[in-house]
């Protein structure tokens, strides 16, 4: 079985995609033949900053292992490590409906933030379609957000056979997360960049302590029962404690006596100690730059050698070769 993800360069990992993204992905590299790679391609259809780019590329490489990213098992590169993709994209564009990309919401959801309406973007879906093709992946774990473009890929892949004949493409199943746990962010809503609410994976520890410091609370006196339900404090806290330590938090915030920044300074340390393996690791890695070249320039190679078969076979079958 092929696993196969994506996840885009677009600047500091948060706890939100860490519980969201990266840990299930690490989790999924055991049961399967995993690949997984940077989108930095998809990044190029809404920023142009090429020192912003080539930065978080390899910060997001670094923070990727840091997490459990095993190169031992795991084909890890970036998307333009195998320009191929770019042909596979061209002639899945031939075959692409505009109707089928008229009615993809990102496109629409992406423009009304104000990204500029570039043909990439409207694009995107057939770019992400000829990622998960390109290497006949069977399942594809994403993000609810990614749905549609599943589908599209989906619809692709059975059109390329309906018109080239059967087996020209692997038709991929979506493992969508359905964010069952949403984690949410310092101000109460769904955490994310776009709305700064966000807590870093990484970065300096008094920044950090302080950000924890501003989560929103009511104005319940110390000495008084806060409210357990919708706590952002207990909600953040449950994601690195144990379930003992956990019972505690809750029985200390129902039997008052216990300040707010009290219980907020129980949650920074239960997030600092969470991540300090990680932490470590990731200093190790980044203190040596030729390691992450090295695993993704291996990576590539695998990767390549891969998508150079199927495109061959495609090659082949839409009459190129
Ligand atoms: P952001 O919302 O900060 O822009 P992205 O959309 O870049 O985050 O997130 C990449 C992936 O991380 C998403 O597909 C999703 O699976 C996961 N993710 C992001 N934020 C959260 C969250 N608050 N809770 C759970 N998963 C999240
Ligand atoms: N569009 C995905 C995202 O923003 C990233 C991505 C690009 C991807 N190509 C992919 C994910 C192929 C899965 C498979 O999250």
């Amino acid at each position: 079985m092929r696993i196969l993800t994506g996840l885009q360069p677009s600047g500091k990992l948060h706890v939100g995609n860490y519980f969201g993204a990266m840990d299930p992905a690490v989790r999924l590299q055991d049961q399967g033949e995993a690949f997984y790679f940077i989108a930095d391609y998809h990044a190029m259809t809404s920023s142009h900053d090429a020192a912003a780019l080539r930065e978080n590329v390899r910060e997001l490489a670094i923070d990727f292992l840091a997490c459990g990213l095993d190169p031992a098992k795991a084909v890890f590169f970036r998307q333009s490590a195998v320009p191929e993709v770019n042909e596979l994209a061209w002639i899945l564009s031939t075959i692409c409906p505009m109707s089928l990309l008229a009615k993809c919401h990102s496109y629409k959801d992406k423009t009304s933030q104000g990204i500029a309406p570039n043909h990439a973007l409207f694009a995107y879906p057939v770019l992400m379609a000829a990622d998960i093709l390109l290497y006949d992946s069977n399942k594809v774990p994403v993000g609810k957000d990614q749905k549609q473009h599943l589908e599209v890929t989906r619809d692709l892949a059975i059109k390329l056979n309906d018109t080239y004949g059967d087996g020209t493409a692997v038709i991929p199943e979506p493992i969508i997360r359905e964010e069952t746990a949403i984690i949410i962010g310092l101000d109460g809503r769904k955490m994310s960049k776009s709305y700064h609410n966000t807590l870093p994976l990484f970065g300096e520890e008094k920044t950090l302590r302080k950000l924890i410091m501003k989560i929103t609370t009511d104005s319940t006196p110390v000495e008084d029962s806060k409210p357990v339900e919708n706590s952002i404090i207990l909600a953040l806290y449950r994601l690195f404690a144990s379930e003992a330590d956990y019972a505690t938090m809750v029985a200390d915030h129902m039997n008052g006596g216990i300040g707010y920044g009290d219980l907020k300074k129980r949650l920074a340390d239960a997030y600092w100690d969470f991540f300090a393996p990680m932490r470590e690791r990731r200093l190790a890695i980044s203190q040596d730059p030729s390691y992450v070249e090295k695993i993704l320039a291996d990576g590539a190679e695998r990767a390549r050698a891969e998508a150079n078969k199927v495109l061959q076979r495609v090659r082949r079958a839409v009459g190129l070769a």
